[in-house]
């Protein structure tokens, strides 16, 4: 099987993605985009950690503790964030999405701008401010000009402005850098759940000026779930109201008796009590893998299996694709549905030929990860080319 290998230059090329991801030697796994499988250093990490909570309790809690800094670093590294004082460990992309829905002072008459079609995450929590008098205004996606449509919908009342950086069916991204200029020079918040990029391609919250981005870690990150990166620029870290309150996010907080304590000045201040030191054991290995093999590599072999499967779909006339094919348009994910079969029955069919995949946005949803050999792209594209 050709099992794309680590770039040779890399120091860490001798890493064996055979070995990191046991499933190629079974299943064609589509499906980043949905839950990822775990590498084996994950597994390894889970073990060992579990083994040693067995034998030794938390006896080395102070080593825990710098796993839990080197996964902030880790992350901090990932999104080019200032500092990893901007980096709360949260537990899923909603909840943060609720801290900021939640923490910042509402008015009635306010207006928050989004896009249709956004996953449920990005739009129910806005959609709960309605009894505040917030408007939730949302922008076609799928237009010619979606940057343009979605900026014309803000008015004097426009507060924030909230997108995914992927949207999860088709794939399709959105200019974000646009988008985020637009908000600075408009004195509007920009918030970018981001859990369809990051671990997939490279991001940067400096560049894109973003105020608020958050990803849980089991898609592209190749994490386990329930354990999310939420990331508020230094600036507003005060200007979001707490709704938890714990021993974990004062000042004081290694001081137990301490009745002189503030929220502490960083993004713990949005970790009530004890952290997920399980996931994060978990997700810190899985994130050295990535940044082993190096995000600028990961996003070149994405992008690659992604017009790779647009080639495919494209010269196969019993398909049609439905993502976006323009450059800087696409991702990591890829949607396409038959002419005559369908969705239900080609889903089954590609599920009972050891493809996993998802049904998504009235099509097929593909999401191969870096690791993913042309052949198991190639096997689910035969499986879709001969239903019937
Ligand atoms: C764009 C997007 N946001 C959020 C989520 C999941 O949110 P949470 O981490 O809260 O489960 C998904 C999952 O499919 C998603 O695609």
């Amino acid at each position: 099987m050709n099992i794309p290998t680590m770039p040779s230059s890399h120091t860490s090329s001798k890493i064996s993605l055979q070995q990191e991801f046991p499933l190629l030697d079974s299943i064609a796994y589509l499906n980043h985009a949905a839950v990822s499988p775990w590498p084996s250093r994950t597994v390894d990490a889970v073990t060992t950690f579990s083994h040693e909570n067995a034998t030794q309790g938390s006896k080395h809690y102070l080593q825990w503790v710098n796993t839990e800094t080197t996964l902030r670093k880790q992350l901090q590294q990932l999104i080019n964030a200032d500092s990893i004082n901007e980096i709360a460990l949260l537990k899923n992309t909603s909840e943060a999405l609720s801290v900021v829905a939640f923490g910042l002072p509402w008015q009635a008459g306010d207006n928050i701008v989004s896009v249709k079609g956004e996953f449920p995450s990005n739009r129910v929590v806005w959609q709960a401010l309605k009894p505040k008098g917030v408007e939730l205004r949302l922008a076609d996606v799928n237009s010619a000009n979606p940057e343009q449509d979605l900026l014309a919908l803000v008015d004097k009342h426009t507060r924030l402005i909230t997108v995914s950086s992927v949207q999860y069916a088709s794939g399709f991204q959105l200019d974000l850098a646009r988008i985020g200029a637009f908000c600075k020079k408009n004195d509007i918040l920009f918030c970018v759940d981001a859990i369809q990029t990051i671990g997939a391609l490279q991001f940067d919250v400096q560049a894109i000026q973003a105020d608020f981005v958050m990803a849980d870690g089991h898609k592209w990150m190749l994490g386990p779930e329930g354990l999310a990166l939420f990331y508020c620029r230094a600036e507003l870290l005060e200007k979001l109201a707490l709704h938890q309150y714990g021993w974990h996010m004062t000042d004081t907080f290694t001081d137990y008796d301490n009745n002189n304590w503030q929220p502490v000045d960083t993004a713990r201040r949005f970790e009530c009590g004890s952290p997920n030191m399980l996931g994060i054991h978990a997700l810190s290995a899985s994130l050295s893998l990535l940044l082993a093999f190096g995000m600028k590599n990961v996003e070149a072999r994405i992008l690659e299996n992604t017009r790779y499967l647009f080639d495919h779909i494209n010269n196969a006339k019993q398909l049609i694709l439905l993502s976006n094919m323009n450059e800087g348009r696409y991702s990591g994910i890829v949607s396409f549905r038959h002419r005559t079969v369908d969705n239900d029955r080609l889903f089954s069919l590609l599920t009972e030929n050891d493809v996993m995949c998802a049904q998504r946005g009235g099509g097929i949803r593909f999401s191969p990860h870096f690791y993913t050999p042309r052949e198991k792209i190639l096997h689910a594209l035969g499986i879709a080319m001969q239903a019937r």
